[in-house]
């Protein structure tokens, strides 16, 4: 049950593929909030995910966009604006997509076209889905944007590939955009560095299994789950974080800070 921290808000969330995808949780707790949202997806990601159940399930509508087509983006924020009859309070970005993890390339051999297209969909897209809104003014005073991020961005993990290297260029994004719309337009844009999470788009990366275990036993206060971040989420959107802008925030229970855990070393001890 929610407290309607987000009554009267309106926005759209993206990536919502199926009900492990942490974009479909957030918009079941937007949902409980009071907020109101159109969802979005690649039409190919529609036609195989199960997002119209979300769309039942929350009363929202479903407007299909290639987030890194701005045709797209600009008849999805124009469609979503004249559907709320006035501008927007909150956005979500929850994409992701490496052509070479998902063929399985090894990040010493990359194909440069498949990089190009990874790093256009991950993390250009968010420049392109701001530019959008920015040029055609969709977002409300004190509004808040939020995309996802993982901590590959700052230190290394083996089988994150070439997302690691789009999550810092995310990143980057968030922090050089979100001056301008905190300067020009009063709008909040920050990344939330999020745990690593059993989704479509977790399942794709070698080893994921032993990543989750690792982190959790590094971690003081575990994973964080999609369910927390679809928390962390709701209160960057809402009222109570109105000057927080232009973070990463670590949603990792705490991984992000720690060097070695004790159950790592007694686990290398038992061996
Ligand atoms: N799962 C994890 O371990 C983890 C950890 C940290 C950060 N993240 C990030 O969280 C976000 C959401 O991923 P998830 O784990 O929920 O997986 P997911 O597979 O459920 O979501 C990824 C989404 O990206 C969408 N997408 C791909 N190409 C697109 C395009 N061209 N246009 C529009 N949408 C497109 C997919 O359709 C899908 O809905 C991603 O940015 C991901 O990198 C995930």
């Amino acid at each position: 049950m929610g407290n309607n921290i987000l009554k009267g808000k309106k926005g759209i969330i993206f990536g919502a593929l199926d009900n492990s995808s942490i974009a479909w949780k957030t918009a079941e707790r937007v949902y409980d909030e009071g907020g109101k949202f159109i969802l979005t997806n690649a039409p190919v990601s529609i036609r195989m995910g199960s997002i119209n159940d979300l769309a039942k399930k929350t009363n929202s509508e479903v407007i299909p966009a290639d987030a890194s087509n701005l045709e797209d983006l600009e008849n999805l924020i124009n469609a979503t604006t004249n559907k709320f009859g006035g501008k927007l309070d909150f956005v979500l970005h929850s994409i992701g997509m490496s052509v070479n993890v998902r063929k399985g390339k090894h990040y010493t051999d990359l194909n440069y076209e498949w990089l190009k297209k990874g790093w256009d969909v991950s993390a250009v897209s968010f420049h392109k889905l701001m530019q959008s809104l920015f040029k055609l003014d969709a977002m409300n005073q004190w509004g808040s944007i939020v995309a996802l991020t993982y901590i590959a961005a700052q230190r290394t993990f083996p089988n994150y590939n070439d997302m690691a290297d789009n999550k810092a260029y995310l990143e980057s994004i968030a922090r050089s955009f979100g001056y301008f719309f905190g300067k020009e337009k009063n709008v909040r844009v920050n990344t939330i560095s999020q745990s690593p999470t059993l989704t479509t788009a977790g399942k794709g990366v070698k080893g994921l299994d032993d990543f989750i275990k690792y982190a959790d036993l590094t971690s003081p206060l575990g994973n964080a789950t999609a369910e927390d971040c679809a928390d962390l989420t709701v209160s960057l959107f809402s009222d109570y974080t109105k000057r927080v802008t232009l973070q990463n925030i670590f949603n990792d229970g705490g991984f992000s800070s720690v060097g070695v855990s004790q159950e790592i070393i007694d686990k290398l001890n038992s061996k």
